[in-house]
């Protein structure tokens, strides 16, 4: 059997990996090149791999024998996973061991956009705090008490949620299912964009939501509103969102982009009122280790034709 990995992993787990089938492991944090990856699936019964390495259709097209496609994520849009599924390919991610991690981050974001903790780091760093406490210096907006709106109610909203409560916010959502959960008030999506201080965004990418945050959506936000996105990029029309940021409508607080890493060129990185984030929503020691401990373990049950224990799809 042979197994081929996308990114650098540790010693001890090429070993694992090595004591069970033969690895091809890309060692370079640049991302493996598209002919390098389809050469070496062609007899690959496994896969490991990360959201940074599209896994698409014509690419699988090429892995006769693949059994079992391991991300080390929650998230498997880069995965063409209707493809997969066609060829009987087995999708595991890593769902659950991100998602306080996540809602840790979610929260930092408000707070940081509302309270202006990069402005006030600027401030300091550039030696421009030259005159000591102010009655007007950098005012900001509450967390506490506030409304805020989820568009997604699955663990990582609800657990959102949980920390919501402790501040004292009103809490709406809007998701998919109308699950109810107690102490969220499940509300249409336009009412929740047009009455929330802070929307925050936690549904997967999927062809249905891909741009779900457009013009429209936008405009119906309340002046001086928040967006929040910590689940994917592409969620959100971003020129619209660049549009009422400049204009000085709307603030942001953004972990995901719908290109990454944010080109240049973009005018995010010029506007005060938002708060930018390098995809980090589950970069702490303990969830990473877990989200790898996970997809390896999903990787090793597809292999031996066992159930994974995080197979995309199950219940
Ligand atoms: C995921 O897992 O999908 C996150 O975006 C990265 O941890």
């Amino acid at each position: 059997m042979k197994v081929v990995v996308t990114f650098p992993i540790p010693d001890v787990a090429k070993q694992m990996i090595s004591e069970q089938a033969v690895l091809q492991c890309w060692e370079s944090e640049e991302s493996i090149p598209a002919s390098m990856l389809i050469d070496w699936i062609t007899d690959a019964d496994a896969i490991l791999t990360t959201l940074t390495c599209p896994i698409y259709s014509e690419l699988l097209a090429h892995a006769q024998q693949l059994k079992v496609i391991s991300t080390v994520s929650v998230g498997v849009d880069h995965i063409d996973v209707d493809a997969a599924a066609e060829r009987g390919v087995i999708v595991g991610h890593t769902p659950g061991v991100l998602t306080d991690s996540t809602a840790d981050l979610t929260l930092a974001l408000m707070l940081g956009v509302g309270r202006r903790v990069a402005e006030g780091d600027a401030l300091i760093r550039s030696g421009a705090w030259s005159d000591g406490w102010k009655p007007n210096l950098l005012l900001g907006t509450d967390l506490s008490g506030s409304t805020v709106g989820l568009i997604g109610l699955g663990p990582i909203g609800q657990a959102v949620a949980t920390r919501l409560k402790g501040f004292g916010c009103r809490v709406l959502a809007s998701n998919r299912t109308l699950r109810s959960v107690e102490g969220i008030e499940l509300v249409d999506r336009d009412i929740l964009l047009s009455t929330a201080d802070i929307v925050s965004l936690h549904t997967a990418l999927t062809p249905e939501t891909s741009g779900m945050i457009g013009r429209r959506e936008l405009a119906l936000m309340q002046d001086g509103a928040m967006l929040i996105n910590t689940a994917r990029g592409a969620l959100v029309d971003e020129a619209a969102l660049v549009a009422e940021i400049k204009s000085g409508r709307l603030r942001a607080g953004l972990d995901v982009y719908a290109e990454e890493p944010l080109p240049l060129a973009s005018e995010l990185r010029e506007l005060p009122g938002c708060v930018l984030l390098p995809h980090v929503g589950s970069a702490t020691e303990r969830t990473r280790r877990a989200m790898f401990e996970l997809a390896l373990a999903n990787l090793f049950a597809g292999l031996q034709g066992r159930d994974l224990p995080a197979r995309l799809g199950a219940a």
